[in-house]
């Protein structure tokens, strides 16, 4: 590289946001190698959009990154930013971006990652590039989200635990899974557990006489242990109310288990250790031709391009699985 493709060198920031995904180090890891190759220069903004109101940068290089690969969480910390939600709050990020000579951005979070960067972009004339990053998977524009595999089989083995002990005593469990607003957890998680309920925010009302019938109907069957996974979001009440009401028609226990932030931490699958690394590269081919609005993804197994509008677009669910619950725990 001549003095002056030096002097053209773009500087582009990486910051992971919202909750943290198994498989985001990955990405970062790609962002910045992919990007070194290519000549630019990778910074790290540390804690989301927060390290852009405290300019906490860091330039990386090769050797920053290097065996993370296989790390949970993300080593560039991440962050929910109160003071990016106010209009004041995202011009103030865009002055700092522009003082310190940023030429774009890779975002790897969830919506509300992306809902910031298209604020930004209307203060901001730099480059911004969305990485899906969630274990919730309920981004619109990708098949899946970096993190998601990961958190369907932590669950799925915290959940084969809990089978084994339901089975020994013969116990009922009510088992909340992760996912915010969305059923994806809670669906692939339950199909994989051979759960005899599922009650997601994509099949509501909720009807809980409807549940106890079923298990009733479950146990003359000679089934003694059962789990009913719950999704976080299901709708407004709480795993403690579900089981509350549900006690008014059964004449035995129920049991709780909420599996919480075990779901996200751990080390990436393969399969979000591949998303995270080719959506990272990616992003980085993206910047350098000169695009921006989008969130990169996949489709059908393809890399794809979306404007950034589109991950906040409702994602289905698969209702085939969904219909299979009930014939498949008789
Ligand atoms: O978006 C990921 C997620 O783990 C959701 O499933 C959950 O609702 C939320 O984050 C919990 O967030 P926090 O740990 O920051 O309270």
């Amino acid at each position: 590289m001549n003095i002056k493709e030096m002097k053209h060198m773009k500087k582009i920031g990486v910051f992971c946001s919202g909750g943290d995904a198994p498989g985001m180090n990955a990405a970062v890891r790609a962002v910045v190698r992919r990007g070194i190759a290519r000549g630019l220069k990778i910074v790290a903004i540390y804690r989301g959009y927060n390290g852009i109101f405290n300019e906490d940068f860091k330039e990386l290089t090769p050797r920053s990154v290097g065996n993370i690969i296989q790390e949970g969480g993300t080593i560039i910390k991440t962050a929910r930013s109160k003071e990016f939600y106010t209009d004041d709050g995202v011009i103030k990020a865009a002055q700092i971006l522009e003082k310190h000579c940023f030429d774009g951005l890779c975002a790897i979070g969830g919506d509300g990652t992306f809902r910031g960067l298209m604020k930004l972009q209307k203060h901001w004339k730099g480059q911004l590039i969305g990485i899906p990053g969630t274990i919730d998977n309920d981004i619109g524009g990708t098949d899946f989200t970096i993190g998601y595999d990961t958190a369907i089989d932590t669950a799925i083995s915290a959940l084969d635990r809990i089978r084994d002990t339901a089975d020994s005593h013969e116990r009922v469990f009510l088992v909340e899974v992760m996912g915010r607003k969305a059923g994806f957890i809670a669906l692939e998680v339950g199909i994989g557990v051979g759960a005899e309920e599922i009650l997601i925010p994509e099949n509501l009302p909720i009807n809980l006489k409807t549940v106890a019938a079923s298990i009733h109907k479950a146990k003359q069957s000679g089934k003694k242990a059962l789990i009913i996974i719950v999704a976080e979001g299901v709708d407004n009440r709480d795993i403690f109310s579900f089981a509350k009401e549900l006690s008014k028609y059964l004449d035995f226990k129920t049991y709780i288990s909420i599996l919480g932030h075990v779901q996200r931490g751990g080390a990436p699958s393969a399969r979000d250790r591949w998303l995270g690394t080719r959506l990272g590269a990616f992003a980085i081919d993206c910047i350098l031709n000169d695009e921006s609005g989008i969130m990169v993804g996949e489709k059908c197994n393809k890399l794809v391009k979306v404007p950034l509008e589109e991950t906040q677009n409702k994602k289905s669910i698969d209702k085939y699985a969904y219909s299979l619950i009930r014939d498949l725990s008789i």
